[in-house]
C-alpha cells in the first residue's frame, strides 16, 4: 500500500505542478485553492503516509490503514473536482461536493492519525 500512495502521489504532483504553471502563465489565479489542496493533500500528504506505511508494514496491514487509504482516494478527486467546478462556475450548488470530499478526507486522517498513535512501534 506504502509503494501504491506513493505512485498516486506523484500523479497529483504533475496535476497540481501544471495548474500552478498554467496559472502563472495565464495570471488567473482563481484555482488557487484546488492548486494547493491537490499539492498539499495530494502530493505531500500521501507521499508521507505512503513513506510511513513502507517503514511500518503493519500500519498498512490492519482496517485501519485500509479505510484510511480508500477515504482519502476517493475524497481527495471529489473534493477538488468539485471545488475545481465550483471555482470556475460561480455555482455554489457545488459545495456539496467538496464537503463531502472533505469530510471523508477528514475521518480517513482521523483513523491514520489513530493508526498511527497506537499501533506505531519499533519492534
Ligand atoms: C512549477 C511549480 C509551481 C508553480 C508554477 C506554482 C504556482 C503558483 C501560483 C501561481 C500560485 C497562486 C498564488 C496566489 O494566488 O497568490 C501558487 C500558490 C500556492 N502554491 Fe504553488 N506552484 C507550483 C508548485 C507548488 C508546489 C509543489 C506546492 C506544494 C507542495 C505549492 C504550494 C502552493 C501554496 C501553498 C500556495 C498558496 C500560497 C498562499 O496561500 O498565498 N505550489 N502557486
Ligand atoms: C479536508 C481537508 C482540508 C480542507 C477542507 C481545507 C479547506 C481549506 C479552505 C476552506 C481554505 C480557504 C480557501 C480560501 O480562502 O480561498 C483553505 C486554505 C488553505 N489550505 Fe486547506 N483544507 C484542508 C487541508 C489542508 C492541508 C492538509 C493543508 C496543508 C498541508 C492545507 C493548506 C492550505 C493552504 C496553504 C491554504 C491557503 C491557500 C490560499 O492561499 O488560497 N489545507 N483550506
Amino acid at each position: 500500500m506504502g509503494v501504491r500512495l506513493i505512485k498516486i502521489s506523484v500523479i497529483y504532483f504533475v496535476i497540481g505542478v501544471i495548474i500552478g504553471y498554467v496559472m502563472s502563465i495565464v495570471h488567473d489565479h482563481t484555482l488557487t485553492g484546488v492548486h494547493v489542496h491537490i499539492n498539499l493533500l495530494g502530493w505531500t500528504a500521501l507521499t508521507l503516509a505512503g513513506i510511513i506505511y513502507y517503514l511500518f508494514p503493519k500500519l498498512a496491514a490492519n482496517k485501519l490503514g485500509l479505510f484510511h487509504f480508500w477515504l482519502h482516494n476517493l475524497g481527495l478527486p471529489i473534493m477538488m473536482v468539485s471545488l475545481t467546478a465550483m471555482l470556475l462556475t460561480n455555482n455554489t450548488a457545488f459545495t456539496g461536493g467538496v464537503a463531502v470530499g472533505a469530510t471523508m478526507i477528514l475521518i480517513g486522517v482521523l483513523l491514520f492519525a489513530f493508526n498511527v498513535v497506537k499501533n506505531l512501534k519499533l519492534d
